[in-house]
């Protein structure tokens, strides 16, 4: 595999000899393109994402961590939506062929309170660790994240991937893996719904699922009738369904083109409907592996 720094070291390009190839913004440690052998693009990302660092990028994988949304108590009140971890410059910790990574590439990045700005460690003045390891396989994308607690007190903290598929056409998708779960409606005044078989789109959705199933069953986002992607979960007990549609799209500044909610689908595994307690010296590790179907 052909790992290379581009943009000033800013972004990474990783290239599998069989074609398959992942770009990573290291603001973020955002992967914004996944692409398979043919060179057909997995992700969403907009015209309009923010790639020089004075934001959080529109697209692809950006990390929630440590709150998903915004939150008026656990330590995160003074956090932005979503957190720090998509909006701070992560470090490249280095490349490795391993195991798990059978023809493979697998990247690790880290971000740890030394690294961020002392705006953003008086918003949130715990001692943390974050790992996130990037496994590249022919068919399948990995995405791992460790916590940690390297500090003396305990912290909670809520953590998502916020994946954006790029698809052919919103309404002819359907997500699979939902069925009788239990959801909060976000986009209808955060009413508390039951999902009624599979999952199909056809104006704002904001759903936020705790599949009965749990972690271990897939999700599958289907075009046309045709399976694409399914994802597989651990340790992440949660998943976010989120299509902005034209109203929501249009109020978005860094959404483009403005009809661009028709080519993209953000299936979000995390954990967020509770909140994980760290104590010190303890470590938290989740993960989630796409296959192309
Ligand atoms: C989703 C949330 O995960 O992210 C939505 O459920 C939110 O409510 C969306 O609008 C995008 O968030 P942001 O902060 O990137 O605009």
């Amino acid at each position: 595999p052909q790992v290379t720094l581009t943009d000033s070291n800013a972004r990474l390009t990783a290239t599998l000899p069989t074609g398959e190839s992942i770009d990573i913004l290291l603001h973020g440690a955002t992967i914004l393109s996944w692409k398979d052998a043919a060179g057909r693009e997995n992700f969403w990302l907009s015209d309009a994402a923010k790639l020089d660092g004075s934001g959080a990028a529109r697209g692809g994988i950006p990390i929630v961590f440590p709150v998903f949304g915004t939150s008026d108590g656990h330590g995160a009140e003074k956090l932005p939506q979503h957190g720090f971890a998509r909006n701070s410059r992560w470090e490249f910790l280095g490349k490795s062929t391993s195991e798990a990574a059978k023809e493979g590439v697998k990247l690790d990045f880290g971000l740890s309170s030394q690294n961020l700005s002392d705006d953003v460690r008086a918003q949130w003045p715990y001692t943390f660790g974050l790992l996130y390891s990037v496994t590249l396989d022919r068919g399948s994308l990995n995405t791992t994240l460790v916590v940690t607690n390297d500090g003396d007190v305990p912290f909670e903290f809520q953590t998502l991937l916020h994946n954006y598929f790029r698809v052919d056409d919103i309404e002819k998708v359907t997500v699979k893996g939902f069925e009788d779960a239990p959801y909060v409606d976000k986009a209808d005044q955060f009413k508390t719904k039951t999902q009624a078989g599979a999952v199909t789109f056809a104006g704002e959705t904001d759903s936020v699922y705790t599949p009965a199933q749990g972690p271990g069953h897939p999700l599958v986002i289907e075009e046309d009738g045709k399976p694409r992607f399914r994802i597989v979960r651990d340790n992440l007990e949660d998943a976010v369904v989120f299509n902005p549609w034209v109203d929501k799209a249009r109020s978005m500044g860094d959404f483009e083109p403005k009809d661009g909610w028709k080519k993209m689908l953000c299936v979000e595994p995390g954990s967020v409907s509770k909140w994980q307690t760290l104590e010190k010296g303890d470590a938290f590790e989740a993960a989630q592996t796409i296959y192309l179907v």
